[in-house]
C-alpha cells in the first residue's frame, strides 16, 4: 500500500524524464545591429523555436536580466579584446563577480567563452594570452565558488584542423597542436567543452561544383563512407564534428566534450555567394532543429548528444564583410521569420526598438511561449520529440505500474506467510 500511496511521486519522477529528454537547442544571440528588438521582446522568440540555450557574444546586462527565470541557460563571453588584461586574476575575478555572479542564481549562467576563434586569427601575442586568460577566469570562479556551476571555454574555428576529410584523418594544424593540446587539458581538470564553429556553408560556397548541396543540407543522399573506419555520413556537418573528435583523439583526448558553437547558413549573400538563398537556409536550418530534436549523435559519437548552437538568432545590419555576414539570422529584426521555421510566428510588441513597426502580419499568434501543438511543415521535430517522449513517459509508466503490481503481491504474499507462520 505504502507503494501506492506513492505514485504521485513516481508521476513526478516520469515527468521530470520527460524534461529531461526535450531536445535542448541552442542559439547564437549576436547583437552587431541597431534595428534589433530589446530583450524583453526576444525572450517569446527564443521560447517559439524551443530554444532552452543562448550564447552571447558578451554579457550584457539587458538580456541577462530580460532572461532571468526563464530556465534559459547561457553561455556569456570575453571578446578577445579583453584577453590581454584577463591574465590578470584580479581584473578576471573583478569581471566574473560584475557580469556573472550577480546574474546567478536567477539567470542560469552556466559557461564563459573566453575569446572568439582566436587560434586562426594568427596573431601571437592574442594566442598567447588565450589560456593564461582562460586560466585566470576559472580560477576567479574557484575563489568564488563558482566553479562547479559556471565552467569555462573558448570557442575554436573549424580552420583549426589541417585535414578534416575523411573524418577518421581529422587532425590538428601542425603549428597549433601544442597550443590545442594545452587548452584541451585545461578542458579536461576543469570538466568544460570543446567549443567548435562550424559551417558546411562555406565548404559549399568555396566549391558549389563539387560539393552536394544534399549532402550539406541534410537532405536525402547517398552520403559518404569513411573508408578507413567504415562509418557512413550522410551530411557534411556530421563529418566536421567526427573530424575533430578524431583530431582530439590523435593527441590523446578520446573523450573530451565537444559542443558546436556556431552552425548556420545565410539566407541571403552576394552575387558571388553561391547557395545563400532563404530556402537553403530553412532547408538547413529547419533539418538541423530536426536532428537535434531527435538526440541522435554522430556516427563516431552515436550516443551523445548533439551540442549546437545555431547561428543565429537576428540577421544583424552592422556586420561587417561579405552580404552573407549580415542574413544569417532565423528572425528578421521585426520578429518575424527570415524563412518559414516549422512553428507559429510571435507578434511583438510594439515596444521593440524596430520602428518600422510592421510585425509580422500574417500569423498572429499572440505569444508562443509553448512549443507549438502541431506544425504542419513539420520540419521542427520538437512537437515530435516531445510526443515521443510522452509515450516513452506512458511506457515508463505502465512498467512501473507493473512492477509495483509484482512488489506489491510478493509483499502480500510474505505478510500472508508471517501471518500462517504465527498462526
Ligand atoms: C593563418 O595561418 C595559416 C597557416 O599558416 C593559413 O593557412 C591561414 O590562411 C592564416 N589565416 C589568416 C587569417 O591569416
Ligand atoms: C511598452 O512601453 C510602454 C511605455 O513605454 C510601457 O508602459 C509598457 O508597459 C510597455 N509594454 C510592454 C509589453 O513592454
Amino acid at each position: 500500500m505504502e507503494f501506492l500511496r506513492s505514485s504521485p511521486a513516481l508521476l513526478l519522477a516520469c515527468l521530470f524524464l520527460v524534461f529531461l529528454s526535450v531536445s535542448s537547442l541552442g542559439i547564437n544571440y549576436g547583437q552587431i545591429a541597431d534595428n534589433i528588438p530589446s530583450p524583453e521582446n526576444v525572450v517569446p522568440l527564443v521560447k517559439s523555436i524551443g530554444a532552452s540555450r543562448i550564447k552571447l557574444y558578451d554579457a550584457d546586462p539587458k538580456v541577462l536580466k530580460a532572461f532571468a527565470k526563464t530556465g534559459v541557460e547561457f553561455i556569456v563571453s570575453l571578446g578577445n579584446e579583453y584577453l590581454a588584461k584577463m591574465k590578470d586574476p584580479s581584473n578576471a575575478q573583478s569581471w566574473v563577480k560584475k557580469n556573472v555572479q550577480v546574474y546567478l542564481p536567477a539567470t542560469k549562467i552556466t559557461c564563459i567563452a573566453v575569446g572568439n576563434e582566436v587560434l586562426t586569427l594568427n596573431d601571437t601575442t592574442l594566442t598567447d594570452n588565450l589560456l593564461p586568460a582562460m586560466q585566470s577566469v576559472h580560477t576567479a570562479l574557484v575563489n568564488l565558488k563558482l566553479d562547479k556551476q559556471v565552467t569555462v571555454t573558448t570557442a575554436h574555428s573549424l580552420a583549426i584542423l589541417q585535414t578534416s576529410y575523411p573524418p577518421s584523418a581529422g587532425a590538428f594544424r601542425k603549428d597549433l597542436v601544442d597550443c590545442v593540446t594545452q587548452i584541451v587539458d585545461f578542458h579536461c581538470k576543469t570538466a568544460s567543452p570543446f567549443l567548435i564553429n562550424a559551417y558546411p556553408y562555406f565548404a559549399y560556397k568555396g566549391n558549389p561544383k563539387q560539393v552536394s548541396l544534399d549532402f550539406v543540407l541534410f537532405q536525402p543522399n547517398s552520403g559518404i563512407v569513411d573508408p578507413e573506419s567504415n562509418l557512413h555520413y550522410d551530411n557534411m556537418l556530421f563529418a566536421q564534428i567526427d573530424a575533430v573528435h578524431s583530431a582530439l583523439a590523435s593527441v590523446g583526448y578520446k573523450n573530451v566534450c565537444v559542443q558546436i558553437s556556431e552552425t548556420g547558413w545565410p539566407s541571403k549573400g552576394d552575387a558571388d555567394e553561391a547557395g545563400a538563398t532563404p530556402e537553403n537556409a530553412r532547408k538547413y536550418n529547419c533539418n538541423l532543429m530536426k536532428l537535434i530534436g531527435q538526440k541522435k549523435g554522430t556516427p563516431m559519437r552515436p550516443n551523445s548528444d548533439l551540442n549546437i548552437f545555431v547561428f543565429a538568432l537576428f540577421n544583424e545590419n552592422q556586420k561587417p564583410g561579405p552580404g552573407s555576414e549580415r542574413n544569417y539570422g532565423l528572425f528578421k529584426p521585426d520578429g518575424s521569420q527570415a524563412y518559414p521555421l516549422g512553428v507559429p510566428a510571435v507578434t511583438l510588441s510594439s515596444n521593440s526598438s524596430s520602428s518600422s513597426g510592421s510585425g509580422s502580419g500574417t500569423d498572429a499568434t499572440p505569444s508562443a511561449s509553448l512549443p507549438p501543438a502541431s506544425s504542419s511543415s513539420g520540419y521542427l521535430a520538437i512537437t515530435s520529440d516531445s510526443g515521443r517522449s510522452l509515450s516513452r513517459c506512458k511506457s515508463l509508466l505502465l512498467s512501473t505500474l507493473w512492477l509495483l503490481f509484482h512488489c506489491y503481491s510478493i509483499i502480500f504474499n510474505v505478510e500472508r506467510m508471517e501471518t500462517s507462520a504465527t498462526l
